[in-house]
């Protein structure tokens, strides 16, 4: 089995096209005062300052569904991870255009962040249109695979959720196969086209739109921690 830290790899480019200028200036000025402290164990109180219910968004591109998400729960408190610094500058946008308080962000890999919260401490984790690694023999780097999901496993608390969209066939099918091996995770699903639907409260991200816009099938898994 692969170790979760091993797979920090999993991400191609961390840089694309140029920032606009406002964006380059959201970095500069409001990343530092969003961003998880890159040392120590992480808690809700050295995040927000308070104790409140958790969430994990890996791999947010340009945070539509974290802002959406932040601001539908005040009272909660959101963690975003993503390498990428476009989609950083992007989801900064939103946040600043929601006047967001509760969003902290990492620009890097989501595993180094998750594993310094504590075990059971978190309420939602998501993981939308993760990159597909198609091939075969790129299965390994997929975010859907044991080493990665026992950690995840291990940082929801019992009941919690653990929300996961794609719109690529072969990862739909890996994912359900992971899955459905896995003891510690329930599908909640009532029949077999509730992946087909979108559930209430999942907002579509840009990925998503894509995959739509370009005739593709969407796939919607909410797993419940056991
Ligand atoms: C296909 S995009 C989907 C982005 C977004 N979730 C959406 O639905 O629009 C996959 C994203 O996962 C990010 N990613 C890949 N590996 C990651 C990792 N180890 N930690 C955090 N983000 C990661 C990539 O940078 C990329 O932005």
């Amino acid at each position: 089995m692969a170790d979760p830290l091993t797979l920090r790899r999993l991400y191609g480019r961390a840089k694309g096209r140029r920032l606009r200028e406002g964006q380059a200036g959201l970095v500069e000025q409001l990343l530092p005062a969003l961003s998880v402290p890159a040392e120590g164990p992480l808690d809700s109180r050295r995040l927000f300052g308070d104790e409140r219910p958790l969430h994990f968004e890996i791999g947010f591109g340009a945070g539509e569904h974290l802002a959406f998400r932040a601001d539908l729960l005040p009272d909660h408190g959101f963690i975003g991870a993503e390498p990428f610094l476009n989609g950083v500058a992007a989801a900064l946008g939103h946040l600043q255009d929601k006047h967001l308080a509760n969003v902290r962000l990492h620009m890097g890999d989501a595993l180094s962040v998750l594993e310094r919260l504590p075990d059971a401490s978190l309420r939602f984790v998501y993981l939308l249109h993760p990159d597909p690694w198609p091939k075969a023999r790129h299965a390994k780097r997929r975010m859907v695979n044991p080493g990665p999901l026992d950690l995840i496993a291990a940082k929801l608390q019992p009941g919690a959720e653990f929300r996961l969209g794609t719109d690529d066939p072969v990862y739909c099918r890996w994912a359900m196969m992971v899955m459905g091996q896995r003891r510690d995770f329930d599908w909640l699903a009532e029949s077999a086209r509730d992946f087909l639907a979108r559930p209430g409260g999942w907002p579509e991200t840009r990925y998503e739109a894509k995959a739509r816009r370009e005739g593709r099938e969407v796939w919607y898994f909410r797993y419940r921690r056991v």
